[in-house]
């Protein structure tokens, strides 16, 4: 199985406001669902509640110390590795990615396990109240990278940038 990561973060590493995205780039909501359909999207609680429903095309897994019943088509888990363990028996052959896709408690959990690392770095320093954790970049290295300028529809510019974590030999 490949663990990878995907976010958004601000110049200063902003990824929410208010239990919310601070902004609305349709294009990366689209590279968000390219990338996950049809696999496992592990989230934090208040992340699946900022979201309102499960993602459709996905197995989505929410992470809780205090819930007791999983949310309607969700699977319920108690800790990041329950919720490997579940991403692992339930999606067999279907795929090989998993995703965690936040918010910051969850990311902070992942960081030391995951393979990859979609970053989706928006141009702009803006206010928020919870941050994506600092990342030391010198253990990643770049695969790929997109630009985005900002248009009618997109008030910021923003990169697409893929990360493989580097093999320690
Ligand atoms: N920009 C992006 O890419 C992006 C992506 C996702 C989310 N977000 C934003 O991030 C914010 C939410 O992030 P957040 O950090 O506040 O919350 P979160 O990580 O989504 O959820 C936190 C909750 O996860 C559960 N949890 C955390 N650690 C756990 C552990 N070790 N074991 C079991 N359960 C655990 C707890 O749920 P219980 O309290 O139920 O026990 C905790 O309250 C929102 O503003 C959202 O819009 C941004």
């Amino acid at each position: 199985m490949i663990l990878s990561l995907i976010v958004a973060a601000s110049e200063n590493n902003v990824i929410g406001k208010d239990n919310k995205l601070p902004w609305h780039l349709p294009d990366d909501l689209k590279r968000f669902k390219a990338l996950t359909r049809g696999k496992a999207v592990i989230m934090g609680r208040k992340t699946f509640e900022s979201i309102g429903h499960p993602l459709p095309d996905r197995l989505n897994i929410v992470v809780s110390r205090h819930l007791e019943v999983a949310p309607d088509h969700c699977v319920l888990a108690h800790s990041l590795s329950d919720a490997l363990e579940q991403a692992n028996e339930r999606t067999s052959e279907r795929t090989n990615e998993v995703f965690v896709i936040g918010g910051a408690e969850l990311f902070g959990l992942a960081l030391p396990l995951i393979d990859r690392l979609y970053l989706t770095r928006v141009h702009v320093k803006i206010d928020g109240d919870v941050f994506f954790p600092s990342l030391d970049f010198s253990e990643w290295r770049e695969i790929a990278r997109e630009e985005h300028l900002s248009d009618d529809e997109h008030a910021y510019t923003f990169s697409f940038i893929d990360y493989e974590r580097k093999k320690s030999f």
